[in-house]
């Protein structure tokens, strides 16, 4: 028999169709991955590389028609295929027709379920077309959100270094996903299977830093009454990342250039050398040049580390990802908090696009989390933490100054504009009553 090497995902409340279906599929040699909601859909979307979505339209919380959308808008090239009781009852034809995918109506064959199937994934032509690529790229950097040139040099590091075993040296401003960046290089590549170990340089005490990372023989101190692997140990064959390597001691750096130069430890209380094969990536939000310069950090190990170095860019800096990456926390908690999918208002997004993020895109997910506890169905304005809602009547890039009264007025009709004239909303967002606000617009 051919075999079928597409990864299919099956989405369905109901686990005995689930079962049918991944049955039927498994006969067909199809791979399969189940999801019993559309949360557990998108997590594995997120995760996996897949071919061919099916899923079952009524489902509670999160329904099938929501996920449709959301792969169509996330994942273009993933084929799906819907799989309903009663189309024409749920009202789902039309939106399933305007969005050009298969339906299957239940009850159905194993028959009628290959054929479907072979279409759904036939009728893909550009799935096809791009398969050996933009596939590849989605699955790359999973969680790696953006378009922007900054962003693409980051993108395009990583694919260099994600197959070989280079040491990687990760800058950039807090929040600004070093730590994605570093998971996406040891994950995305060939060695994704072996372990990765994320450590805090910052987050453990000195003393113990050194004996955390290389490990300790029995008796190496007051307490150490066994031998014990560190986490160069425990990431061998893999990558470990050292978070924060500015905090590490002179001492701890002095072990760390021994694994970067002879590619092996010595543990604490130990004379004995043991080889580990590691790929280190180190990151640092503080400037080591400083450091050097006041003696606190090596300068020998400093360019051990920075073999290659990625500067992960500033949210100001790529601001036009702000939209994409809106979109994929207002689903992860809309999901997570309100069972429900929730939009933005148009003047929002613009709030958010003209907004500096000193905390880049932590504080951007922050912000999105609690404007979707904040809300209703639609993220506004008035659910913007207060900076942000001043960013609408002062735009950054506006150059000319404008005198306070001009400034006021500007400010009051975007506020309008904004609530689409509900001078009750206005009044709110201004502090003003309703009454002084009436004058104002006089
Ligand atoms: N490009 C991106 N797409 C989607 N989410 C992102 C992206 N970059 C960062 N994030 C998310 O933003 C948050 C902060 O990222 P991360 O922890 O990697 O930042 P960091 O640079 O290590 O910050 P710090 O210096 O404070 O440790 C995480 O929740 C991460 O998943
Ligand atoms: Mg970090």
């Amino acid at each position: 028999m051919e075999l079928n090497r597409e990864n299919i995902l099956i989405v369905d409340d109901d686990v005995h169709i689930l079962e049918l279906i991944q049955r039927h599929l498994q006969a067909l040699n199809y791979h399969t991955y189940k999801a019993i909601s559309v949360k557990e859909a998108i997590a594995i979307l997120q995760d996996k590389s897949i071919d061919l979505l099916i899923t079952d339209l009524k489902m509670p919380g999160v329904d099938g028609l929501e996920l449709v959308k959301y792969v169509s808008e996330h994942f273009p090239n993933i084929p799906k295929l819907v799989v309903t009781g009663f189309p024409s009852i749920d009202g789902a034809l039309d939106a399933l027709r305007s969005g050009a995918m298969e339906y299957l109506t239940k009850p159905f064959t194993k028959e009628e379920l290959k054929t479907a199937v072979t279409k759904a994934l036939k009728e893909q032509p550009k799935k096809v077309q791009v398969a050996s690529n933009k596939t590849e790229d989605k699955k790359a950097y999973g969680e790696l959100i953006g378009q922007s040139p900054a962003i693409k040099k980051v993108t395009d590091v990583i694919d260099r270094v994600k197959n070989n075993k280079a040491t990687v040296f990760i800058t950039g401003e807090s929040g600004t996903g070093k730590e994605l960046v570093a998971r996406s290089i040891h994950y995305m590549g060939k060695y994704a299977t072996a372990p990765f170990i994320a450590v805090n340089c910052g987050a453990i005490p000195e003393n113990l830093l050194e004996s955390e990372l290389f490990g300790y023989t029995k008796g190496a101190f007051t307490g150490a009454d066994n031998d014990r692997n560190g986490f160069f140990q425990a990431a061998n064959k893999g990558s470990i990342f050292l978070d924060e390597i500015g905090n590490a001691s002179l001492a701890t750096q002095l072990r760390l250039l021994r694994v970067l130069q002879e590619k092996e430890v010595v543990r604490v209380g130990s004379q004995k050398v043991e080889p580990v094969d590691v790929r280190v990536i180190a990151a640092t939000n503080v400037n080591l040049k400083d450091l050097i310069k006041t003696g606190r950090f090596r300068e020998d190990l400093y360019y051990r580390l920075t073999v290659v170095e990625v500067e992960v860019p500033p949210l100001r800096d790529r601001k036009e990802d702000i939209p994409l990456l809106v979109n994929k926390f207002l689903f992860k908690y809309g999901v997570e908090f309100k069972d429900k999918l929730i939009s933005i208002a148009p003047e929002a997004l613009t709030a958010l696009e003209r907004y500096n993020w000193p905390g880049n895109i932590r504080e951007l997910e922050n912000v999105i989390q609690r404007s979707v506890i904040m809300c209703d169905k639609q993220v506004t304005i008035q659910d913007l933490p207060e900076q942000l809602k001043y960013t609408i009547a002062f735009p950054e890039e506006s150059q000319e100054f404008l005198s306070l009264k001009d400034m006021e007025k500007n400010y009051i009709l975007k506020v309008l504009e904004a609530t689409n004239n509900n001078k009750t909303k206005a009044a709110k967002i201004l502090q003003i009553d309703r009454k002084t606000l009436g004058e104002k617009i006089k």
